[in-house]
């Protein structure tokens, strides 16, 4: 797809469908990499840039009480969900949502201990942009873990999510897949995302590479 066709933000009318589908992979997907998360990073201040509706955030939350995360999201609606989601989950005193772009964040230099981003890095305009705003505003010593699959949906049983939506949920889906602007994006290559990892300036990074999901730990 033309980098300028990406649509970077989860747009309006998708909102709804697309909560539904994370809902589904709470258990086969955010709480696995939340677990993983908390056994490395026990406390501190975490980011989680492209959180959309705040599922995995609300999961890390959950394992470890002294984290507290910001989450960011372009999507305005996403980040009221996200809110909700928090408030029911008991955890609105541990984790603030706010609209930003990972690619001009407001937050000062060398303020956050772990930066974290799952199923964003594909939808970038400027991921070179959003891997220097990363680095900027990691502490020194502080990890980033930036996984992409390249789209949460190849997790979950469609059939059954297909029947959660409602018609005008279907219909946006339908029109946007009808404007091939839905179609899925392939997650970066290792080869691909070494330039940019390094044109931030990291130099600690490891890579680890499945099918459909690219997962990378830089430490600044
Ligand atoms: C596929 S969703 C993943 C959401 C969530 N992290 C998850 O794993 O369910 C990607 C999210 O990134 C957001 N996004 C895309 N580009 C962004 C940017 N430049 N800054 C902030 N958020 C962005 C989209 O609005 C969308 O909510």
């Amino acid at each position: 797809m033309k980098k300028w066709l990406k649509i970077e933000r989860i747009p309006g009318v998708l909102a709804s469908s697309y909560e539904k589908a994370t809902r589904m992979v709470i258990e086969s997907y955010y709480s696995q990499v939340a677990d993983e998360l908390v056994a490395a990073f026990k406390a501190g201040l975490l980011l989680d840039l492209g959180t959309g509706p705040g599922y995995l955030p609300i999961e890390i939350a959950k394992r470890a009480p002294d984290i507290t995360i910001v989450g960011v999201d372009l999507s305005h609606k996403l980040i009221l969900m996200a809110e909700d989601n928090a408030a029911r989950a008991g955890l609105s005193s541990r984790i603030r949502f706010e609209v930003g772009n990972s690619a001009r964040l407001r937050f000062e230099d060398e303020s956050f201990d772990m930066v974290l981003s799952t199923g964003m890095l594909h939808s970038l305009k400027d991921p070179v942009a959003v891997f220097k705003e990363i680095f900027r505003v990691l502490k020194k010593g502080g990890q980033a873990w930036i996984y992409d699959p390249s789209n949460v949906t190849d997790y979950i049983d469609r059939k059954q999510w297909k029947a959660m939506l409602n018609f005008r949920e279907r219909f946006f889906l339908w029109v946007f897949g009808w404007l091939g602007l839905h179609e899925p994006i392939d997650p970066y290559r290792r080869e691909q995302v070494i330039p940019m990892i390094e044109a931030a300036g990291f130099v600690d990074v490891r890579i680890d590479e499945k099918e459909n999901e690219i997962r990378i730990k830089l430490r600044k």
